[in-house]
């Protein structure tokens, strides 16, 4: 097997706080992306909604235009400060997400963009998975009211180390995504999201840990960092998993940044102790890769 990650590099969730000033948000997350890069990260993840505050009712106000790409300053000023930031750190940036609006479609997107330590854009993910829950008289929240989804499993190689995958939030609870990532050759999935205080504690970790159990490679969460004067009240726990699905390192509620060595012989030793990736049976089912 050729190696998933040919050589040992550096990850850092950044659990950053970020609030109502976007000019701020961009600023204080220069900050964080530059101390993180100052302590040796080559690959620096930012939050789900890094540049405004979370939920749906913010989209129209900081929805910002990214097609035709690149997009100017005024279009987006997250996109450019981002580029600026992957460049200025000389590491791979994974931009959490911001808001999208097409505005020949009038759409919006929840969109990851991933920059190079060049500053140049390699991939943008839109949120796959639309949340919408409806039960009376205790929830509602409609997501593809407002947004609509992407289309695509991202997967991005990274010259010098091999292939990561992004996806954001809601879409880690769907296996297929991951599986198919996994199968493709990443050796790492990277979710910006923002679960909240109830589903945080009960399924953040473990879906972490499940995602990297199943397939045997290295899973990092992203949060934005807990505000208890925000109208949403993030989880928090930016944590990264090993291929064994062992938490190595996690963050608690507030603003923090985490980092985790990442080496090809942990996936490779993990594959050869539990060797599910040569024994499965797709002639009894499907390859969702395939
Ligand atoms: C993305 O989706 C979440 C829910 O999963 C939504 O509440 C949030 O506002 C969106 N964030 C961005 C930055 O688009
Ligand atoms: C968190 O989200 C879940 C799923 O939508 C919802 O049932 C729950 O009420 C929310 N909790 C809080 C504290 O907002």
């Amino acid at each position: 097997m050729t190696d998933l990650l040919r050589k040992p590099v550096k990850l850092a969730l950044v659990q950053l706080a970020s609030g109502a000033d976007k000019n701020h948000n961009l600023a204080h997350a220069r900050e964080k992306v530059l101390s993180a890069a100052s302590k040796g990260a080559q690959i620096i993840v930012l939050p789900e909604c890094f540049n405004s505050p979370y939920g749906c009712d913010y989209f129209p106000s900081y929805a910002e235009t990214l097609l035709p790409s690149p997009p100017t300053k005024e279009q987006s000023p997250s996109f450019h400060a981002l580029s600026a930031m992957a460049a200025e750190s000389k590491a791979y940036l994974v931009g959490g997400s911001i808001p999208e609006l097409d505005t020949e479609t009038k759409k919006y997107y929840n969109t990851s963009l991933t920059f190079s330590p060049e500053g140049k854009l390699l991939a943008t993910h839109r949120k796959v998975h639309l949340f919408d829950i409806d039960i009376p008289g205790k929830i509602t929240f409609k997501e593809s009211e407002v947004l609509s989804p992407g289309n695509q499993v991202t997967i991005v190689d990274l010259p010098e180390y091999g292939k990561i995958a992004i996806a954001i939030c809601y879409d880690i609870r769907f296996p297929e995504l991951a599986m198919i990532a996994a199968r493709k050759g990443c050796f790492a999935l990277i979710y910006p999201g923002a679960f909240n205080t109830t589903t945080g504690p009960l399924h953040w970790k473990l879906q972490g840990q499940a995602r990297a159990m199943d397939n045997q490679v290295y899973v990092a969460l992203c949060s934005p960092a807990r505000d208890m004067s925000a109208s949403y009240h993030a989880w928090g726990h930016s944590l990264v998993c090993d291929p064994m699905a062992a938490v190595m390192v996690e963050a608690e509620e507030a603003e923090d940044t985490v980092f985790a060595d990442l080496e090809n012989t942990k996936i490779v030793d993990t594959r050869k102790g539990i060797p599910i990736y040569g024994q499965r049976r797709f002639d009894v089912y499907s390859d969702v890769s395939k």
